[in-house]
């Protein structure tokens, strides 16, 4: 089984988030990918060298955490590669609209997601029931939706904002963060789940 590799991404200067900022964030989310990789050496240490199978249990239930902080970082630089775009006209922008009013109206109803804590604010997509969902995921995979594509993952983590900006200013970045999604990548993503 070859280990994951990090992903590096084509990320220009970002208005309120600064390049200092996102190298340390990088740097993070190379992490992840490390201690995901370091998690299957584990396993296979682990079979190959302890009867009991208690350990491996244990440490089973990292997976959860590493493998999805890595995941929800590549979404999260993903999205605003290559720049700040809007949402193309499809189907993508007349769920949105639909259900929203606009892009702006569901930022600010994911704001209230998570005007209090960390983790990850994430708006979901659900093609059985068509329909969104914004769902706060607590550290990695606490609360995470089941089989729900992901529209947007909003890191919330202070690693992901404490170089440029206070607790207190949580929002700012989050408004940073928003206004550089490039909504094209988004919306080619979404092409794939259109159910009628
Ligand atoms: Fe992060």
């Amino acid at each position: 089984m070859q280990p994951y590799e990090p992903r590096s991404f084509s990320l220009p200067p970002i208005e309120g988030i600064s390049a200092k900022q996102i190298e340390e964030h990088l740097k993070l989310y190379e992490g992840y990918v490390k201690r995901t990789n370091a998690l299957y050496e584990a396993f296979e240490r682990l079979k190959r060298n302890d009867p009991d199978p208690t350990l491996i249990q244990e440490v089973r239930r990292r997976l959860g955490f590493e493998f999805n902080g890595m995941r929800l970082h590549e979404f999260y630089f993903g999205d605003i590669e290559h720049g700040a775009a809007s949402i193309p006209d499809g189907w993508l922008k007349e769920a949105v609209t639909a259900s929203f009013g606009s892009t702006e109206a569901l930022r600010d109803a994911l704001k209230a997601v998570v005007a209090r804590g960390s983790g990850w604010a994430i708006v979901n997509y659900d093609p059985v029931g068509n329909r969104f969902h914004l769902n706060w995921v607590d550290e990695h995979h606490i609360g995470q939706l089941a089989t729900l594509p992901i529209v947007v993952a909003v890191d919330m983590w202070e690693h992901a904002y404490m170089v440029d900006y206070t607790p207190g200013e949580k929002m700012r970045y989050f408004d940073a963060y928003w206004a550089a999604l490039n909504w094209e990548t988004i919306a080619r993503r979404a092409s794939q789940w259109r159910t009628a």
